[in-house]
């Protein structure tokens, strides 16, 4: 039987982290997959983290299991942290996940077995996982255009042309901040027209909220998720802890639903309880017990907001230092989109060859598509990538 699988097509974020691995020259940089790096090259564990395992460690008293859409407690800091006030109890479901992309393969579950007909419609370019799961899933969808690759910044009038074609009933998957690959997100004007042409046409929003307080700030990074809970009779929302809480290995996610009404909110919440139950049953626990830890205790949440902010910080000194250097290399100031960019990615707009080349030629690591992990680099190495990037000529 197992004669007749087929080769499966390599995922190309993770297929680059084993290239690098084995790679033997002394001076390789990986700005590949999203892990934040520290000026070091680490990817240390944030200090509310490990407080919060210790008291984890002292308190709990049982590995029992939870409810199926996890415990109460992490749904209820979760909402608070990406919702604020802004959502009824009434209308909102919500369920635990392994990581966002356990999230992200709920939601579209969810749409599937609500509608399978609705189209998904993605940005070009986006995540390939996004991609990936909706063809493994058969789901249909289109793309919409987002990005100028001449400008390497966000294309709105083309993103709200192509959204034309869209049909009501059709989903519309937006990444919350923080873009992931391009690095060019939406302004505030731009999320409240694209809310009105969501609602005047009835279209569903699903959000990807991956990098929450890595764009502008925890509040300014949800402004977009806020108002389209607010205002749209439907959402569809998947957060990631990964990146934020640095907790990448324990798979920390969760999938939310606002409903018209509390008669559809319950059908929802137990919807999101049998998809649990088929794909993997109880979520694990453990990262979402340290969230929950982190958000309910003043000390330590302020510790992690602290080291956050660090985090975002140094990601936008890492962009500006970039831009100046580039506009010293290429005496031009073809790459200030780095500067207006947000969160830890962000596109280049070079050719395969370009990157290829960079690879080869000075052992500089990043996706195909030109996409560089902002985060992966400091002080010492983005001075090597300026100087890489002109040499092969982008
Ligand atoms: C990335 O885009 O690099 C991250 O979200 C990691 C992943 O799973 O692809």
């Amino acid at each position: 039987m197992l004669e007749q699988l087929q080769q499966q097509p390599p995922d190309k974020i993770l297929d680059l982290m084993q290239t690098f691995k084995e790679d033997t020259r002394a001076n390789k940089l990986d700005l590949g997959i999203g892990v934040y790096k520290n000026e070091n090259g680490q990817t240390p564990i944030i200090n509310a983290v490990k407080k919060a395992e210790k008291i984890l460690w002292e308190q709990e008293t049982t590995k029992s299991y939870t409810k199926l859409t996890g415990d109460s407690d992490f749904q209820t800091v979760m909402k608070e942290l990406i919702f604020s006030d802004c959502v009824s109890e009434d209308t909102i479901s919500t369920a635990h996940t392994p990581g966002g992309t356990g999230a992200i393969r709920q939601a579209f579950e969810l749409i599937r077995l609500a509608s399978p007909n609705s189209k998904i419609w993605i940005s070009n370019p986006t995540w390939p996982n996004h991609i990936s799961i909706l063809k493994f899933l058969n789901i249909p969808y289109s793309e919409y255009i987002y990005f100028d690759k001449k400008t390497c910044e966000l294309n709105f009038d083309g993103m709200m042309e192509s959204l034309k074609d869209t049909k009501p009933g059709d989903i519309i998957l937006l990444h919350g901040c923080c873009h992931n690959p391009t690095g060019a997100n939406l302004n505030n004007e731009q999320w409240k027209e694209l809310q009105k042409f969501l609602c005047n046409n009835q279209l569903v929003p699903l959000i990807d909220l991956a990098y929450q307080g890595f764009g502008d700030g925890l509040d300014e990074d949800a402004y977009g998720v806020r108002l389209l809970a607010k205002k749209c009779k439907e959402v569809i929302l998947a957060a990631s802890c990964s990146k934020n809480f640095g907790i990448y290995r324990e798979r920390t996610g969760i999938l939310f639903t606002i409903s018209e009404n509390e008669k559809i909110k319950n059908i929802s919440s137990s919807t999101l309880a049998f998809l649990n139950r088929q794909n993997f049953s109880f979520p694990p626990d453990h990262g979402g017990k340290l969230v929950t830890l982190i958000l309910k205790n003043e000390e330590l949440k302020s510790s992690w907001i602290k080291e956050l902010n660090e985090m975002r910080l140094n990601m936008l000194d890492i962009r500006k230092s970039l831009a100046e250097e580039l506009r010293k290399e290429s005496r031009s100031n073809r790459f200030d989109f780095l500067e207006t960019h947000r969160g830890m990615f962000s596109l280049l707009g070079a050719t395969k060859d370009q990157v290829l080349n960079m690879r080869e030629k000075h052992a500089i690591y990043m996706i195909e598509d030109s996409r560089v992990n902002i985060a992966g680099l400091n002080k010492k190495t983005l001075s090597k990538l300026a100087r890489a990037i002109i040499d092969v000529g982008i």
